[in-house]
């Protein structure tokens, strides 16, 4: 593994093309039923209301469901969920109670130059400005680098708030998943669609990300509700997809998976209509077996996650990607509860949406995974392909 840190040592990029990683605590494989069983629950808990537990998905008696619009409060109040159940963590001898009192005695001289030499590190970098949200897991405030006066956004992160860490054959470095996923995604060649991590900072409490900050710009959601007042054409959210759909095979070429697509994860550049995904915080890396932990937003999830508890990032992309679609033409969600998503009625469609784009959209909600499309197929789709729009939308 080959690191190069940058001035005074601050951050950390990466140089090697073929990056190996670990996970250093959870592991998906070591997990029992009743775990399973809980991270099912925790999700559906999620979800707000009472329409489908878990026994209630199992279960043959379906549930009468009348389809409510969603309004854009909504949207707002889909919940995110990173499931986490440290008691079923690999108690490997490594991981005994003396072997982390020896690990946290290593640790003592790092933990003491964070604290009298990050924090200082980052104020005399950066100045931080006016918040710009506050997100389920941290806050994101703009910012200016001292040195040229560089506009960035500064997200503060909560160590409490993310308990996963990357280990590196070879290394004792660990770095927290969402700094290590935002890293490996914008190393050089960085993609245009996916917004850059320019350094990271790691103090006591908590993990501070500078990224690039597209100004003018805001979330989908807010634009969606302040400045277009509702749907978006079909022209425009064609230009969006394509974009969403590059950003994600970034992502996948760079073996990331994102896990949380949605409105409130993607930054529109209001003048050029640029599309930037953000927030790597629900993420892990790649691989080919399923995944049984349930991360990112749950009206986002396939009804595969709840009915078999296990799925495919990939094919969990595209069905959020089908979510996404519905709710830029339709604005509304297509669905409101776990159990809507897996006894799914007949889609609503706003009037005027066309033949093709309700075609794509019912082909990435596939309730068979396999059925679904590609991120190749789906820049293919005929609808997708209709021509691109790069106008802002009045
Ligand atoms: N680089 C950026 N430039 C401008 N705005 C940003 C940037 N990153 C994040 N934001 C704003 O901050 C909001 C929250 O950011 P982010 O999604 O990374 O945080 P989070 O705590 O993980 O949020 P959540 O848990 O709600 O998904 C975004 O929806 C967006 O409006
Ligand atoms: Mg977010």
């Amino acid at each position: 593994m080959d690191f190069r840190f940058g001035p005074l040592g601050k951050h950390v990029l990466f140089t090697n093309q073929k990056l190996k990683m670990k996970r250093s605590v959870d592991d998906d494989a070591d997990e029992g039923p009743s775990l399973k069983r809980s991270r099912q629950e925790a999700a559906v808990k999620a979800t707000g209301d009472d329409q489908g537990t878990t026994s209630d998905l199992n279960s043959t008696k379906k549930r009468k469901m009348c389809f409510l619009d969603l309004d854009s409060d909504d949207i707002r109040s889909a919940k995110k969920v990173c499931v986490e159940v440290p008691q079923y963590r690999s108690t490997c001898s490594w991981r005994t109670p003396l072997a982390k009192l020896w690990e946290m005695f290593l640790n003592i001289p790092r933990c003491l130059c964070r604290l009298f030499y990050r924090n200082e590190c980052f104020k005399s970098l950066y100045n931080v400005g006016k918040k710009l949200k506050k997100g389920g897991c941290g806050t994101v405030h703009k910012g200016t680098r001292k040195r040229d006066g560089k506009k960035v956004a500064v997200k503060f992160i909560n160590k409490k708030d993310r308990e996963e860490y990357l280990t590196f054959p070879g290394t004792s470095v660990m770095l927290p998943l969402e700094v290590a996923l935002h890293l490996i995604v914008s190393r050089p060649p960085v993609s245009e669609h996916v917004v850059e991590l320019l350094e990271w900072f790691d103090q006591p409490e908590r993990i501070i990300l500078v990224m690039e900050y597209p100004a003018p710009c805001m979330d989908m959601y807010a634009y969606m509700k302040s400045v277009v007042g509702g749907a978006l054409t079909e022209d425009t959210a064609r230009s969006v997809m394509r974009q969403v759909v590059l950003a994600c095979q970034h992502c996948r070429d760079r073996g990331v998976a994102h896990r949380d697509i949605k409105g409130e994860n993607l930054l529109v550049q209001t003048d050029t209509m640029k599309v930037k995904l953000i927030d790597f915080g629900c993420g892990d890396l790649l691989k080919n077996e399923p995944y049984k932990k349930f991360a990112g937003t749950c009206l986002y999830y396939p009804p595969e996650c709840f009915q078999l508890g296990k799925y495919s990032s990939q094919t969990a992309t595209i069905w959020s990607l089908g979510v996404l679609l519905f709710t830029l033409v339709n604005k509304k969600l297509p669905f409101r509860s776990v159990h809507h998503i897996c006894h799914r009625p007949k889609l609503v469609f706003k009037s005027g949406v066309s033949k093709e784009c309700k075609k794509l959209i019912c082909w990435c909600l596939n309730r068979n995974a396999r059925a679904r499309p590609t991120l190749e197929e789906m820049l293919q789709n005929d609808w997708m392909t209709n021509g691109i729009h790069l106008e802002p939308q009045s």
